[in-house]
């Protein structure tokens, strides 16, 4: 049945993911429809408790280490730290998933699970391929100015709602600024992704974190490089699909994430990192250099152990997938260059 309704993108997003029947919160979670670093490898895991270790050092070892990870999918990411944890940090970690999907049954004890971002952590806090999936409203340039786009949930046809809010027409202004270009009037090429809802939902997330670092991964974009016409988009099954917002499949859009990072920093006032995954896992150790063929002859097994992990590592760190991710690290109540601090 087709409804009559029209929607802001970002209600209907928000529905459409998050609603009672909502994709991330029923059905079979993120890793059954397309493959993040978390389900890519363990090499993630093995780079992040290195940064874990560098926070550690610098928040003196407390007493309780907090690991956050806000968008948890299936708490891939915290069950591969789990396990990769060794040595005395390991009783003192507090590992907290924070979802909207109902905790599943499988999950180790030790991990935490809740949904809403906890006060007062300690340590990291994690948010991969978290932003993207945070819903967003979309605009379009009319003949008397931008007005959102408004979404039917059921066809994912467009038509043209009200004038820009002051704050998002502010937004768009400095961080997605657009050449005045009548050619562009109600054109799919015209679209743009307002993504101030991103960089609210981060400097929240940066506002309960005490001490420590932040790092969110996800694809995105630099205001000098904005795509035309935005990338909004769908996922099901393993394949790209029509944004149809209607419970289905994934609607995502890539992150404006200087604006995000500049959000974050006015909370943390601190510097903060914004560099590829590639750059990111190679400061945290993961280089993906071959083993040296004459491993092959003396030790045939420990080479292709080696020749495995290579590839692991090259398929995290290729520039044209997910090592073209972006890296933000935010330090917080805390003087440390996380990617230096190995
Ligand atoms: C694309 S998946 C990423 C899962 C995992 N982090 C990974 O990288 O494989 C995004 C996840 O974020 C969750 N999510 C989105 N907004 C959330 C929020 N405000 N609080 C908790 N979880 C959220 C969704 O339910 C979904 O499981």
């Amino acid at each position: 049945m087709t409804s009559s309704e029209w929607l802001p993108w970002r209600v209907a997003m928000d529905r459409a993911l998050y609603g009672p029947e909502g994709f991330f919160v029923s059905g079979a979670g993120p890793a059954a429809h397309f493959r993040t670093s978390v389900h890519a490898s363990p090499v993630l895991a093995a780079a992040l408790l290195r940064l874990l270790d560098a926070v550690d050092r610098a928040l003196g070892h407390p007493a309780q280490l907090d690991v956050v990870d806000v968008g948890a999918g299936r708490g891939e990411l915290l069950r591969a730290l789990l396990a990769g944890v060794s040595g005395e940090p390991a009783g003192r970690l507090r590992l907290t998933a924070v979802e909207r999907a109902p905790r599943p049954e499988d999950l180790p004890a030790e991990i935490d699970w809740v949904n809403e971002i906890p006060d007062g952590t300690t340590g990291v806090l994690l948010a991969t391929e978290w932003l993207d999936n945070v819903p967003l409203d979309l605009a379009v340039p009319t003949e008397d100015g931008w007005r959102y786009l408004l979404v039917n949930p059921t066809s994912g046809e467009e038509s043209t709602g009200d004038k820009l809010t002051p704050d998002d027409a502010a937004w768009l202004t400095h961080w997605w600024p657009t050449p005045a270009d009548d050619s562009l009037v109600n054109t799919v090429r015209g679209r743009v992704e307002i993504g101030r809802a991103r960089d609210e939902a981060w400097a929240y997330a940066l506002g309960r974190l005490d001490r420590g670092v932040a790092l969110a991964v996800d694809y995105g974009h630099l205001r000098g490089d904005r795509p035309v016409g935005g990338t909004l988009t769908g996922y099901r099954g393993g394949r790209q699909v029509a944004p149809v917002p209607d419970g289905s499949c994934d609607v995502t859009a890539h992150v404006a994430v200087d604006s995000v990072a500049s959000a974050g920093e006015r909370v943390a006032r601190c510097a903060y990192t914004l560099v590829s995954q590639r750059e990111g896992l190679r400061a945290l150790g993961a280089d993906g250099g071959r083993p040296p063929l004459s491993l092959a002859s003396r030790d045939p097994a420990g080479y292709l152990r080696a020749l495995a992990a290579a590839s692991a590592v090259a398929e995290l760190t290729d520039p044209a997938g997910l090592g073209g991710h972006w890296w933000l690290l935010q330090p917080v109540g805390v003087t440390l260059d996380p990617l230096m601090a190995r």
